[in-house]
């Protein structure tokens, strides 16, 4: 599909219009990140500077990740931070903002997120191989992790969740130190890597979620509803994602994503939760599903108690506590 093509997205105007508004702060990027660069970086950089730059990019992430443990969390001031709020002055005002925020994204891309998901976004970058989940191609733009229905592109807050909060059980990091513009930024950026951003009917607003039903805290009331819960799941969920919900259903073997890659089931008892471990998280998964991959959309399939009972169900597998899971 033409909108899927990563070629087709305008790269050389777009390449332009960074480097016009990125100016000296262009090649100060690219000497920091020390990643290929199609647009200044020499073509024939040689491989031991590219992994010199790949290595500062880790320690980089590992500085992020530790400022992100501490009590300061979130805070500028971070190593990340270096570029944020020098791009407001006067002179910058007659910018165009979006080509603004663009260029930032993809400083804050090239900095955090390519030796994972490629230059091109495509998911093919240097740390890629082998990887379990492997890093999402955002040039498909087929999100797994969305508020919006089956189908449709995520909401701005959606990517907001997922690159603050990290996928657990991947190696999709929090970047929860990174400042709120650099986040804004960098999603800015990654829709640029496919058309189906610029098609209107492919945007819809969130879906309404009702509100956790009181049953869910009373240990008294939840038995009855996990019961019923755990009956929905052999009728719904137990060909791919097993009888006791390690992810070993006969359907299981056989499932394939939207790229024709093996997909196989969440296993239920890792105490994991990707999207969140929160009940409206597990509720959200459920009533959207997960695009591009087999998990469907019970939405319509399902009411809005039926979801709760399983969700009800899912928090009572045995490792779902653990400490440490989210
Ligand atoms: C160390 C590797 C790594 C780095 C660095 C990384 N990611 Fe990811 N990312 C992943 C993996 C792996 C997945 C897929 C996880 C899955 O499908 O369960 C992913 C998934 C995603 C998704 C897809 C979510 C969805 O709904 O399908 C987005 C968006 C994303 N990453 C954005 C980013 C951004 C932005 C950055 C940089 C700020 C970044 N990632 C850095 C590994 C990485
Ligand atoms: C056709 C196969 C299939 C069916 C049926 C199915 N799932 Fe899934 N499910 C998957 C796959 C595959 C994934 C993993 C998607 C990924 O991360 O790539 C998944 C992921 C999930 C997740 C995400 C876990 C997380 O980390 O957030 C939850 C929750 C889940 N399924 C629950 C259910 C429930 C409950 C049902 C039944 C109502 C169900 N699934 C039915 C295939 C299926």
């Amino acid at each position: 599909m033409t909108e899927d093509d990563p070629g087709s997205t305008g790269e050389g105007t777009k390449d332009f219009a960074v480097r016009t508004a990125l100016g000296t702060e262009w090649e100060e990027c690219t000497a920091l990140t020390g990643l290929q660069d199609p647009g200044c970086a020499q073509p024939q950089r040689d491989r031991v500077q590219r992994y010199h730059g790949v290595i500062r990019g880790w320690l980089l992430w590992v500085l992020v990740a530790v400022a992100g443990c501490g009590p300061q969390a979130g805070t500028a001031g971070t190593p990340s931070a270096g570029r944020t709020g020098d791009t407001a002055g006067p002179e910058t005002a007659a910018r165009d903002p979006r080509v603004e925020l663009e260029a930032q994204g993809r400083y804050v891309f090239e900095r955090n997120c390519v030796a994972c998901h490629g230059r091109w976004g495509d998911g093919r970058g240097e740390l890629a191989v082998g990887m379990a989940p492997r890093p999402s191609n955002l040039t498909r733009a087929r999100f797994k992790f969305r508020s919006t229905p089956s189908g449709s592109l995520p909401t701005d807050e959606d990517l907001r969740r997922v690159v603050t909060l990290g996928i657990a059980g991947s190696s999709m990091p929090a970047f929860a130190a990174l400042p709120d513009r650099d986040i804004t930024a960098v999603i800015t950026y990654l829709k640029t890597f496919s058309r189906r951003w610029d098609n209107p009917s492919l945007k819809s607003p969130p879906v309404a979620f009702p509100a956790p039903p009181s049953w869910l805290e009373d240990p008294e009331a939840r038995p009855e509803h996990v019961r019923k819960g755990r009956e929905l799941y052999r009728a719904n969920c137990a060909s791919c994602h097993g009888d006791t919900g390690r992810g070993d259903g006969p359907a299981a073997a056989a499932l394939e994503d939207d790229a024709g890659k093996p997909a196989p089931p969440h296993d239920l008892t890792t105490g994991l939760w990707k999207s969140g471990r929160d009940p409206a998280d597990l509720f959200r998964t459920l009533s959207t599903g997960m695009d591009g991959t087999p998990m469907p959309s019970f939405g319509d399939a399902l009411g809005v108690g039926d979801r709760w009972d399983l969700v009800s169900f899912l928090l009572s597998l045995p490792a779902a506590s653990q400490p440490g899971a989210r």
